[in-house]
């Protein structure tokens, strides 16, 4: 009842102290016209924020007792019959019922948020900072981050939302309250991700990860650089590394760069020096079926297997020397085949034979290549009698498809059991004359020396 106390006039204090708390405005009809001024109702100083009579020093003593002041302001604090809104002078204040309730119309976030009022009104009362000032109120007890300081969204500052963060460590539950559970906005309608549109991971798929995440955005490292440092090991601030943790690192432990070869596609824990293990499987989206196209016949073909020499990549599709070389991830899949180099491509017949080799990215096959049998022997150099009334021999052109295993490189399919335009022989016999490729059962023996361009027969070799 201080406030009230103060009020001018031994004949008020004497009606106040009969009529107790049954209001002001009585007191007012009390008073001779002439007093009813603001200056005699109120002290002197009433409205001056240095005096200590200020109607707010006094409040703020009486532990905000503004109950009060209704009598004449009005229950509204609009003004009353004293004509004087507390509104006028601090837009939010008396804080309306609700004030602190989310659910409510008058709910001060919402008030904020519609522009019926600023932050420095707030910053007023509760202080520059936010952390109390006269109302002893901070805002900080609720939300711990906001108002957000000024050096905010400056990495650089001691005081940045980042360094918040991380001495929080990493728990953005709090931001999501205002700026959604999803971070594009909420409340605030501040999306997290028009700064760096990959933080917070919530963007990463529980199903794909940040794997599937980068496929799809066309692998914008650079961004993840900015935190997790340019050489991924973990920035200044995000000391996130990629490899430390064990997440990149090769199966003996030792780190490696996430653009590695064998990271997006091939053998994740192989060693990132092995350039073998980048080929699928895994395929860039998983696989390692071979009947996917991703997978197909690479481990065939890579690997010493039962039939040929190994293919090198560029047999098949150019090699990107960097990550970001052109052609490379700049292109969705699935990936270019293209056949630039030699085996493939190989001239037979005497320099007159041009296979053109095509990869049919539909049907999934591959057609003219020398090593499926686009290839012609002419009937000419040292063994010329050997020939049949042919005056060529042929290879049977197969058009395999990638993904049909070992049907697809059957014996037989890239060249006749002899081949046509050959003295007929039967399978046992093909080791007599090309005894170092075959044995008595038909088996390549020395996988070099077959599908490798040449002719190899009677423990020569030749071209073609
Ligand atoms: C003529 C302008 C004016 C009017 C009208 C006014 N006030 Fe104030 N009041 C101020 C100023 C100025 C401050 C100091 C803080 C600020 O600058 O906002 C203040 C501060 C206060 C504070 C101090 C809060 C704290 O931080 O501890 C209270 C309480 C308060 N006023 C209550 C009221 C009430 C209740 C009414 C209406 C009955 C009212 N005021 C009307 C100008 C006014
Ligand atoms: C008995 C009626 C009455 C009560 C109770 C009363 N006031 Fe007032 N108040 C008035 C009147 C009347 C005026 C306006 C006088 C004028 O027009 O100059 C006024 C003006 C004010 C002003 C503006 C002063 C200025 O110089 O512009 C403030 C601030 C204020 N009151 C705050 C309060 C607060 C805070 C309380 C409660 C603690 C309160 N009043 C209680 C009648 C009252
Ligand atoms: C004129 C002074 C003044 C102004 C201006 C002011 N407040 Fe307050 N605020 C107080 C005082 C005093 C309290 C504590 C007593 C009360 O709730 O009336 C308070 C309490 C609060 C509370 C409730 C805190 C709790 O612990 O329950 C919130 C929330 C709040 N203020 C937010 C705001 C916001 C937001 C603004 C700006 C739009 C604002 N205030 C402007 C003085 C002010
Ligand atoms: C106005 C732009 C902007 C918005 C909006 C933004 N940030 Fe940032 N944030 C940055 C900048 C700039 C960095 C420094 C790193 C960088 O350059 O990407 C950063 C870095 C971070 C960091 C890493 C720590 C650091 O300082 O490097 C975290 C964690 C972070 N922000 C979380 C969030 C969250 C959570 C949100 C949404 C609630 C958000 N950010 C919204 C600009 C923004
Ligand atoms: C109580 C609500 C609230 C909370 C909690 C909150 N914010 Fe905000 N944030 C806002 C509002 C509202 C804005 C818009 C402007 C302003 O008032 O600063 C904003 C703005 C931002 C901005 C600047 C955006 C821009 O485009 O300039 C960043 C960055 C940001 N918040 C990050 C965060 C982070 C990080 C957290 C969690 C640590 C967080 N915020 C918690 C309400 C909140
Ligand atoms: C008594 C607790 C409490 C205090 C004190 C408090 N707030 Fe809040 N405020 C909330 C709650 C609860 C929300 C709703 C969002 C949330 O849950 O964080 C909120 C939300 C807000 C929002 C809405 C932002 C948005 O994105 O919609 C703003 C703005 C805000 N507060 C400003 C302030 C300011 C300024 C102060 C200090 C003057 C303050 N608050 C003090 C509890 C509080
Ligand atoms: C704005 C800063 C920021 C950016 C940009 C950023 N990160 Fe992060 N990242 C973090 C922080 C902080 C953590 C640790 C806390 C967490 O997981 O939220 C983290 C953790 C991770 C983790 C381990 C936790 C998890 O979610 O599985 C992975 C993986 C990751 N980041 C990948 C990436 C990738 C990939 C990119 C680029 C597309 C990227 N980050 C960009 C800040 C960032
Ligand atoms: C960040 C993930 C990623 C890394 C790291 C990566 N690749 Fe790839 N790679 C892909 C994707 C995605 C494709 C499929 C793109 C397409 O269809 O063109 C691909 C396709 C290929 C292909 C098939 C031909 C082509 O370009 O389509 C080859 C060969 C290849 N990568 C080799 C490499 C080599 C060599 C390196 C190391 C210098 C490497 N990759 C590093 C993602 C990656
Ligand atoms: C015999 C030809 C051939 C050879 C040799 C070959 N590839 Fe491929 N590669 C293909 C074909 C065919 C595809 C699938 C194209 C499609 O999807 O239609 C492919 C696809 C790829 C892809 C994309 C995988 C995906 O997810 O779709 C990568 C990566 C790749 N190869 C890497 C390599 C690397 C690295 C090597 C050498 C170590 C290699 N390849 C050797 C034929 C070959
Ligand atoms: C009696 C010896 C003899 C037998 C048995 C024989 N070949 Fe041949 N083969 C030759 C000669 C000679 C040539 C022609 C070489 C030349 O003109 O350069 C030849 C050519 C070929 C060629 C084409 C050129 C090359 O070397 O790739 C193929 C393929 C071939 N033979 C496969 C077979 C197969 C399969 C068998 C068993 C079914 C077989 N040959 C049995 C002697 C033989
Ligand atoms: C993927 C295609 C392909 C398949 C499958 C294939 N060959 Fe061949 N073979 C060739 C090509 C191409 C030549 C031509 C010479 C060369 O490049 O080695 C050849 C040559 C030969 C030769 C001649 C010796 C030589 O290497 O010049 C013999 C013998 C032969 N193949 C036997 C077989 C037998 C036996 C099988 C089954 C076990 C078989 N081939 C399966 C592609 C194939």
């Amino acid at each position: 009842m201080r406030a009230l106390l103060r009020l001018r006039g031994t004949g008020i204090l004497i009606a106040l102290l009969l009529v107790g708390a049954a209001g002001c405005s009585k007191l007012k009809d009390d008073l001779p016209a002439a007093d009813k001024t603001a200056s005699q109702i109120h002290d002197p100083g009433w409205n001056d924020p240095t005096s200590a009579n200020f109607h707010g020093v006094v409040l703020h003593a009486d532990n905000y007792q503004y109950n009060q002041c209704v009598s004449c302001h009005a229950k509204s604090f609009g003004g009353g019959t004293s004509g004087v809104g507390c509104f006028t002078c601090h837009q939010s204040f008396p804080h309306k019922a609700g004030w602190s309730d989310t659910s409510s119309t008058n709910f001060h976030g919402k008030f904020l948020r519609l522009g019926l009022g600023q932050l420095t009104d707030c910053a007023s009362c509760h202080g520059a900072a936010f952390d109390g000032g006269t109302s002893g109120k901070s805002c900080f007890t609720c939300h711990a981050s906001y108002p957000h300081n000024a050096g905010w969204i400056d990495p650089a500052s001691a005081v940045s939302h980042g360094k918040f963060l991380k001495a929080k460590s990493w728990d953005t539950g709090e931001c999501a309250r205002c700026h959604g559970a999803n971070f594009s906005g909420g409340t605030s309608g501040k999306s997290c991700f028009t700064c760096h549109p990959a933080y917070p991971h919530t963007v990463f798929a529980s199903s794909s990860g940040h794997a599937g995440y980068l496929y799809t955005q066309g692998y914008p490292l650079a961004q993840c650089k900015t935190c997790h440092g340019a050489s991924y090991a973990g920035g200044t601030v995000v000391n996130v590394s990629c490899s430390s943790a064990g997440c990149h690192a090769d199966n003996t432990g030792t780190p490696k760069s996430p653009e590695a070869c064998n990271t997006c596609h091939g053998q994740f824990l192989a060693s990132a020096s092995d350039a073998l293990s980048a080929a699928p499987p895994k395929s860039v989206l998983g696989d390692s079926a071979t009947t996917v196209r991703g997978v197909g016949a690479h481990a065939k073909h890579l690997l010493s297997g039962t039939l040929g020499k190994s293919v090198k990549c560029v047999e098949c599709h150019t090699v990107p020397t960097t990550l970001f070389a052109t052609g490379h991830v700049d292109t969705q899949l699935p990936a270019e085949v293209v056949f630039n180099d030699t085996l493939a491509r190989l001239v037979t017949g005497g320099g007159t034979f041009v296979p053109n080799p095509t990869y049919n990215a539909t049907s999934l096959t591959c057609a003219n290549t020398y090593c499926h049998g686009k290839w012609q022997l002419k009937k000419s150099g040292p063994y010329a009698a050997f020939f049949t009334t042919d005056s060529v021999m042929v290879g049977a052109a197969n058009a395999p498809s990638w993904t049909s295993g070992a049907s697809g490189a059957a014996c037989g399919s890239c060249h006749g059991l002899p081949p046509t335009g050959h003295p007929p022989s039967s399978l046992s016999d093909c080791q007599n004359c090309h005894g170092t490729v075959v044995n008595g059962s038909g088996q390549i023996i020395n996988h070099a020396l077959h599908i490798n361009g040449k002719v190899n027969v009677f423990g020569q070799e030749l071209a073609f």
